[in-house]
């Protein structure tokens, strides 16, 4: 983010801002619209109410101009009392600031006076994490255009104060805005990461990425070159890297909040940095958003960073195999069998299925380190895509009280997952005739068959898969999700983490 945002709480309402913003249920507006003064003093505001022009419905919105300090308002509904949820609070900060952008207002104030005591302190955390999500652009190849409305290379700091609270609920609030940046700070990074083009964000990029990371936020980090996995046998990983002249790496984070005899949580991350598909080539319409084929790697490495910064009370080891996908003279070929780090044999028979290849070396690595779960993050499948389209996610596993946890938590944060069931009937689709299995399993149930040939790799560690082909990218960009990567996951992560 370019763009710096500064924040503060605050017990009156703040009066050198360019606007003010009142969030106001259906059930609320009638008397809101006869008490507010200056604007409900000339009638203005019942007019409005009675005519129906605002009648506060969910992403409904006005702005209003009066010599009043602020010298604007902003009204945005939140709709029917009894159907706000978490996702409208976020979403109406999103509408919200996406009108102040349009504006070029840079400063505002969240006024929280309708809200009571005991929930206030999560709808404003709801409320500055859609706003930071919306605030979000990916701009750092864009040559500086002022008059953009939606530009923040203008280098505009916004402001954002939360006021009318009760004076004693101040301290934690101010704790939890400044958790959320951390947080929303580390979705952004995500989404860097993600929109960076391929000939930019390479294996070493990503690794160098992390390297720095460690840096700033005391954690340790572990790269494993070509040389070294050659070494170790990750015969799978490296299969799939052989075709592109970028190196891999096997990026390790670790980050230690707890005492030795704390078993790690491991997070593992797909990082394909591009994903062609290989010999097997992908069609060429749309192949530029392979460049996202990393969305789980890059989940992985900012949700450290973010437990970092947070000092969780746990032990977490993150795991992100980086490679490009490539088609060359010295690409694995369809029919190629190669000796996983498992010591399991794998019949290649698609080399668009790369994912699977290099997490089963990832997972097989971090199962050494005898994690007390295993989370993996994967832009693995269309099928999944068919399945569940943008806007879930899938989950699978072999522990369902732990697939149930991340679906708590995915319902929390507004990143939802579904679980797919994982019978040991699937795993048949991906049975070999000459090695011990095939790196593909039809075309039925494609999520699920690539989740089963995962399993092979996980042993009895508790795992849980996610595949957020569908969701790591977004198209046309939605309220909190401007248009590119999504930063899916992260958020998801941390939450999970901090439930533990
Ligand atoms: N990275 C792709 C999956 C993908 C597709 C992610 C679209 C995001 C959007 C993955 O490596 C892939 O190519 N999967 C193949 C597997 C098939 C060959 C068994 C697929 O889904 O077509
Ligand atoms: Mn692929
Ligand atoms: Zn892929």
């Amino acid at each position: 983010m370019a763009m710096k945002v500064t924040y503060s709480c605050s017990a009156t309402m703040q009066q050198d801002v360019a606007c003010r913003v009142i969030m106001v249920s259906a059930q609320q507006w009638p008397d809101l619209a006869l008490s507010l003064s200056p604007w409900s003093d000339d009638g203005m505001l019942s007019a409005l109410m009675a005519d129906g022009e605002f009648s506060a419905k969910s992403e409904q919105t006005l702005m209003l101009h009066a010599a009043g300090n602020p010298p604007r308002l902003m009204l945005v509904g939140l709709g029917d009392e009894d159907k706000i949820t978490k996702r409208v609070y976020r979403a109406a900060a999103s509408l919200a600031v996406q009108q102040l952008r349009q504006r070029q207002l840079s400063s505002w104030v969240f006024d929280l006076h309708l809200f009571c005591a005991d929930t206030v302190v999560d709808v404003a955390d709801c409320l500055f994490d859609g706003a930071l999500l919306e605030l979000y652009r990916f701009e750092r190849y864009k040559s500086a255009d002022p008059t953009a409305a939606c530009s923040n290379a203008a280098d505009i700091e916004l402001c954002c104060a939360f006021g009318a609270i009760a004076v004693n609920v101040l301290p934690v609030l101010q704790q939890r805005l400044n958790q959320r940046q951390i947080v929303s700070t580390g979705v952004c990074l995500a989404r860097d990461l993600v929109n960076e083009p391929s000939n930019v964000k390479t294996p070493i990029y990503l690794a160098q990425t992390a390297w720095q990371l460690a840096q700033d936020y005391q954690l340790t980090c572990t790269l494993l070159g070509p040389a070294e996995l050659e070494r170790q046998g990750f015969g799978a990983l490296l299969a799939v890297a052989k075709g592109s002249i970028c190196e891999p790496r096997l990026i390790v984070l670790e980050y230690k909040g707890a005492g030795d005899d704390s078993a790690p949580i491991a997070l593992v991350g797909k990082g394909v940095t591009f994903d062609s598909g290989g010999i097997s080539l992908k069609p060429g319409e749309g192949m530029d958003q392979m460049k996202m084929d990393m969305a789980g790697g890059a989940a992985v490495l900012a949700t450290m960073s973010i437990i970092a910064q947070l000092q969780l009370p746990i032990n977490v080891i993150g795991v992100v195999p980086a490679v490009e996908n490539m088609p060359s003279g010295s690409a694995t070929r369809p029919g190629d069998i190669v000796t996983s780090l498992s010591g399991q044999t794998i019949e290649i028979l698609n080399t668009d299925a790369e994912g699977r290849l290099i997490l089963a070396d990832a997972l097989a690595w971090v199962g050494k380190k005898s994690p007390a779960q295993i989370i993996d993050l994967a832009t693995l499948t269309g099928a999944c895509i068919l399945a569940l389209g943008h806007h879930t996610s899938a989950v699978l596993g072999n522990d369902d009280s732990l697939a149930q946890a991340l679906c708590q938590a995915g319902e929390a944060t507004g990143e939802r997952l579904w679980q797919l069931p994982l019978f040991a009937e699937y795993a048949e689709q991906i049975k070999s005739q000459v090695a011990d299995m095939k790196n593909i399993g039809g075309r039925p149930a494609g999520t699920i068959t690539a989740a089963a040939f995962l399993q092979k790799f996980v042993g009895q560690t508790p795992w849980a898969h996610l595949d957020i082909a569908g969701t790591a990218w977004e198209e046309k960009g939605k309220p909190g999700q401007p248009s590119g990567a999504t930063g899916f996951g992260v958020r998801l992560l941390v939450e999970y983490l901090q439930s533990r």
